[in-house]
């Protein structure tokens, strides 16, 4: 388990931790979670759905069928789904997911992460996402962890700017978002990087 500053202190899902940190722990999604999962994307949903696909091939990203494909998800290996919850009460945030990962020479992931409006602006995502980067290249072995976005999602940009990714360049039409094909920044990060002394993450 990535461990930051871990407590003795038991909250809800917290036995079931992949990685802590001092305000917030990740985990994976279990089937006890769909109501609270569900509640928070679906009140949500305005401030989340500008930055995600719509609906592609019966793919849902709301409500509980969105859900029962995250479980499934869990289950496939190629993916690392994870929630984000607050540290003192296992309240689930937003979510974590470490997708497409690729072994062979590539050992690479790519990282999306959410977190509801309400807990925005509170350093929880950068938390969380030195978190998962850490489990990248820890438990999991990752060489490279990679984060596509949209360039004018501008709070996006600035975190993982502040989480020490390295721009790399622009990719044109790269992703359908919310109906359309937009152009993406490539952000990354190489297990190199992550071990330089005084990295910023
Ligand atoms: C992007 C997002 C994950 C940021 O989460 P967050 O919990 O607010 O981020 P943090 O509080 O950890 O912020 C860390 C840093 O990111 C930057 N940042 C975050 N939100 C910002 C905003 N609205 N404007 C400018 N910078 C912002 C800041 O540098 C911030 O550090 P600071 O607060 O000390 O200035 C969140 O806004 C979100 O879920 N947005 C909708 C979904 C989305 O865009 N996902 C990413 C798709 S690529």
């Amino acid at each position: 388990m990535t461990s930051m500053r871990a407590s003795k202190r038991v909250v809800r899902g917290f036995s079931r931790a992949l990685a802590v940190g001092e305000r917030v722990f990740l985990r994976q999604p279990t089937g006890p979670d769909r109501e609270e999962f569900v509640a928070l994307r679906d009140r949500n949903k305005r401030f989340l759905q500008p930055w995600e696909p719509r609906p592609v091939d019966g793919m849902k990203f709301f409500g509980p069928a969105a859900f029962d494909r995250l479980l499934r998800s869990v289950r496939s290996g190629d993916a690392c789904r994870m929630l984000l919850c607050l540290r003192s009460t296992g309240q689930i945030m937003g979510a974590v997911n470490l997708n497409q990962i690729a072994r062979g020479p590539f050992q690479s992931c790519t990282m999306g992460y959410w977190i509801g409006r309400e807990f925005t602006r509170q350093g929880y995502m950068a938390e969380a996402v030195k978190l998962a980067v850490a489990h990248a290249f820890g438990e999991l072995g990752l060489h490279r962890v990679e984060a596509n976005i949209i360039p004018r999602n501008e709070p996006s940009r600035a975190l993982i700017q502040a989480c020490g990714f390295r721009f790399e360049g622009l990719a044109k039409r790269y992703l359908q978002i919310n109906g359309r094909w937009e152009d993406h920044e490539h952000w990354a990060m190489t297990v190199e990087d992550w071990r330089r002394p005084n990295p910023k993450i």
